[in-house]
């Protein structure tokens, strides 16, 4: 079994530690000893294994023994603490996200017909619009573009433009997505695994708002149907199966939170690293041909899954360290997406044609593999084509605030000065 080794600068053993100063700003650095010295290493503060090279977090999601159910988990203080919280729910613990086969397949299937790509083309125009409709509005807030605009990109743009999408696509009225905010910060945050008491509850209270809202939008499509998404969940039908009630609702909160939180913070940390290397957002101004791949390669350099959760349920070899069954694994694909091993010295640098860089690990791979990316990254594209067509002279105005979540890293804030032009 590996030990832990010495870090040459410090004497200190290597340690996982989101709590460290500067690791809310820049996690890479933590990630990058651990790698280099403790790829497979025991945290006592997360009671599992930190799993951090791209070979060993690629292999695990892709390896069918591995659950995502943590009650298979032997237990540990953080498991336990999960599980209460599970167990004093009534609802919505029939999440995707956590479900192994053969569960897993049969909601997976029931609920992916609105993800695929020809689904999700349709709602092109849809986006388009609202991405201009958000940049019209912000620039007819600063003086119609004749002067500087100060603007906070998290909150002026990247936030309330995909909670619009999924709502539209859910069909929530406008006048509720600022609730919706509230709850979907919520529910991102009830799945980290570091939570005091308070902020537990405080999740937990948002999260049964949520659900008695959309509860109640699930019962108005089953009297009422249409052709929209709640819909489509409330009445899928594969080879004879269909989603109990509460496995809907369960979707209908995953969805909820997937399909906003994570592009969100894609468009604010893209745009703070292309701010922050000018030349490949000069690159990308000047050959528009490069944004799909370019998207990919900010998913890669800074996205913002930072890990997930396996348990073991037989004795499994990761990297050279032998697990027993039911033990915690934190994989972080946001780590072996900077491993140097597998994208070279300049893993730290965009580089918006990068060739492999559609290889990235932030969708998450394997039978759980993200349903929404077709999604996320058709907005991400719209929104990165738009914001370079219509804001210039882009510079940060202060300092990017980032929020201090484990799993979900994103930004609250990104003040930036540019010019905003009509359409
Ligand atoms: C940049 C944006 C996004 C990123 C980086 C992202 C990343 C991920 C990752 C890493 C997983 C796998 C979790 C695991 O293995 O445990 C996942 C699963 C999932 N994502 Fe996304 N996601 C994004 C956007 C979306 C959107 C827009 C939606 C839908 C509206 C969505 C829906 C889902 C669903 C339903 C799952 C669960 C799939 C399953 O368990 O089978 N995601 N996502």
């Amino acid at each position: 079994m590996t030990t832990t080794t010495s870090d040459p600068t410090t004497d200190e053993p290597v340690r996982f530690n989101p709590f460290a100063p500067g690791f809310v700003e820049d996690p890479y650095a933590q990630y990058a000893r651990l790698r280099d010295d403790d790829p497979v290493h025991r945290s006592g503060l997360l009671h599992g294994w930190v799993v951090t090279r791209f070979d060993d977090v690629g292999k695990l999601l892709r390896d069918p023994s591995i659950s995502s159910d943590v009650r298979k988990a032997t237990p540990t203080p953080v498991t336990e603490i999960e599980l209460s919280h599970l167990e004093g729910r009534s609802r919505g613990q029939q999440t995707v996200v956590l479900l192994d086969d053969p569960d897993h397949a049969r909601v997976r299937k029931l609920m992916a017909d609105p993800f695929k790509p020809r689904q999700i083309e349709a709602l092109r125009q849809m986006i388009v619009d609202r991405v201009h409709e958000a940049l019209d509005r912000l620039h007819d807030a600063h003086a119609g573009g004749s002067s500087r605009a100060e603007i906070d990109l998290i909150a002026d743009f990247a936030y309330p433009l995909p909670v619009e999408i999924i709502s539209e696509m859910l069909g929530i009225p406008g006048e509720d997505h600022p609730q919706f905010r509230y709850w979907t910060q919520c529910v991102a945050r009830a799945v980290d695994p570091i939570l005091s008491p308070d902020e537990q509850a405080e999740c937990l209270a948002g999260l049964d708002e949520m659900y008695s809202y959309l509860e109640a939008v699930a019962d108005e499509k089953r009297a009422h149907p249409d052709d929209g998404l709640v819909s489509t969940l409330v009445h899928a039908v594969e080879d004879g199966e269909v989603l109990t009630r509460d496995e809907v609702m369960s979707q209908l909160v995953t969805l909820y939170m997937a399909g906003h939180e994570p592009t969100a913070s894609l468009i604010g940390a893209g745009m703070y690293a292309l701010v922050r290397q000018p030349d490949q957002l000069a690159r990308l101004r000047a050959d528009r041909g490069q944004l799909r791949n370019a998207v990919s390669e900010l998913l890669r350099f800074d996205g913002p899954n930072q890990f997930v959760r396996r348990i073991t349920t037989q004795p499994t070899t990761v990297g050279d360290v032998e697990l027993p069954a039911g033990e915690v694994i934190f994989a972080s694909p946001a780590s072996a997406n900077r491993d140097p091993r597998r994208w070279g010295e300049d893993a730290d640098r965009v580089v918006i044609d990068r060739t492999d860089a559609g290889q990235h690990l932030q969708f998450g791979a394997g039978p759980h593999a993200c349903l929404g990316s077709h999604l996320a990254r058709m907005q991400a594209e719209i929104a990165f084509d738009a914001l370079l067509d219509r804001v210039h002279d882009i510079e940060l105005a202060g300092e990017a605030r980032w929020n201090t979540r484990m799993f979900i890293r994103g930004m609250d804030a990104l003040p930036l000065t540019c010019t905003i032009s009509a359409r």
